[in-house]
């Protein structure tokens, strides 16, 4: 079988990588691939094949597993991202308790009031980045809050959290993540010392499940560092791929500023079009994993291609057009299985509110399109970082 040389394709595949996933899906489900980096994997291109592997226990997310060490696991600790069950199952159920939809619902009305404060902010100047102005602050803000990180902290995350989900050399990846360790070890103890709170960390700390298992430090300490930076680099990204694919759709931005009923749709449709994570985090083969002709074998590196995936016309008929009313259920953006995303009802909350007070405040928003786009490294994450906009 040939391998697939990503390297070859180009700044393009960065920019616009659905043409190249079209490709290599008309020409089977399963690729092997080697990177931009040398390194050699397997990409699943195919809607079907993607969720049944997101599903399949022959692919593990334990490193340990084929014999791998991840640099975040090592220094943070084990997150369920790196976890299979067992210990993935004890893990989900602890933090479940704890972040659930009712607490993610109480957040409703803060979610808006950041919101209008940042539009307030935003309005008088009159053109300026979406990014700066909302995309990323609001999410940011609502995490931060939400595990009860003091506000003056924020800038400090965003330098580390980028350095690690998008990393553009190993030193400054190694360097973000000893900081934030350093930073949630501290963080912890004081909330430790300061007793109960109503914060999720706070209520982490004190959480028991019914037979009194309870977290250990190194664990709690790696589910916040995996909120922090899962709770917003993704959801940055949503608010301004999303508003990117509305605002060059003239008809699809009219029929939702006519009919806000619209808008879970748009934003569901936003996620499938073009989601914020374009492949799912890393799985190891612990056995042969045959798709029709193709077997994948042990102790291989595969990926999920998520945006590949969604992009699938045996899934969604002409999957490169952008339409609001379209029956999006199946959509990958979230992952599927035991990983699906555990922030998934926040995601949502977030960019529906920002989306429609966007569109209520700016009746005449625009992109700004006075230079290219910069758009974020890597196999990961999907988004631009700057979106120039005017209103
Ligand atoms: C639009 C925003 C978001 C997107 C597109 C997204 C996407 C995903 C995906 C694809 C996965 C599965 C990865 C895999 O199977 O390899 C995942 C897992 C996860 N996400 Fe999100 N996410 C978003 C927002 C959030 C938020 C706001 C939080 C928390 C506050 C969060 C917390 C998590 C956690 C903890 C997991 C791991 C779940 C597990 O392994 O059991 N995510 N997310």
């Amino acid at each position: 079988m040939t391998i697939v040389d990503l390297a070859e394709f180009g700044a393009d595949f960065t920019a616009d990588p659905y043409p190249y996933y079209a490709r290599l899906r008309e020409a089977g489900p399963v690729h092997q691939v080697r990177g931009a980096d040398g390194g050699r994997f397997w990409l699943i291109v195919g809607h079907e094949e993607a969720r049944a592997a997101l599903a399949d226990a022959r692919l593990s997310k334990a490193p340990a597993t084929v014999g791998v060490t991840m640099l975040d696991e090592e220094v943070v600790g084990p997150n369920l991202l790196v976890l299979d069950p067992p210990d993935h199952t004890r893990l989900r159920k602890l933090v479940a308790r704890e972040f659930t939809g009712r607490r993610v619902e109480a957040l409703r009305p803060r979610i808006q009031q950041i919101t209008d404060e940042l539009i307030d902010a935003m309005l008088p100047a009159g053109r300026g980045d979406l990014v700066d102005a909302l995309a990323f602050p609001l999410p940011i803000i609502v995490i931060c809050e939400l595990l009860g990180i003091p506000a003056a902290d924020r800038d400090d995350f965003r330098k580390w959290s980028n350095a690690i989900v998008a990393p553009t050399s190993a030193e400054s990846e190694s360097d973000a993540v000893h900081r934030l360790r350093g930073y949630l070890d501290e963080l912890i103890e004081d909330k430790r010392c300061a007793g109960p709170a109503d914060d999720l960390l706070s209520a982490l700390l004190c959480t028991r499940a019914t037979d009194d298992d309870r977290l250990s430090a190194a664990e709690l300490r790696a589910l916040a560092y995996l909120l922090l930076i899962a709770g917003h680099e993704t959801t940055v990204n949503l608010i301004s791929n999303g508003m990117r694919a509305l605002l060059t759709h003239p008809d699809q931005l009219a029929a939702l500023r006519a009919d806000f009923s619209l808008l879970d749709g748009a934003v569901e449709e936003m996620l499938r079009y073009d989601g914020p994570v374009e492949n799912a985090t890393v799985r190891f083969s612990v056995a042969p994993v045959p798709y029709g002709d193709t077997v994948i074998p042990p102790g291989e590196m595969v990926l999920v291609g998520l945006a590949a995936g969604d992009r699938d016309p045996a899934r969604y008929p002409e999957p490169d057009r952008f339409d609001i009313r379209r029956d999006t259920r199946g959509h990958l953006a979230f992952g599927h299985g035991i990983h699906f995303c555990l922030g998934a009802p926040l995601a949502r909350l977030e960019a529906r509110v920002a989306v429609r007070s966007l569109l209520e405040r700016c009746p005449a928003l625009a992109l700004d399109e006075s230079s290219a786009y910069e758009w974020l490294p890597g196999l990961l994450m999907r988004g631009v970082r700057h979106l120039p906009v005017r209103w």
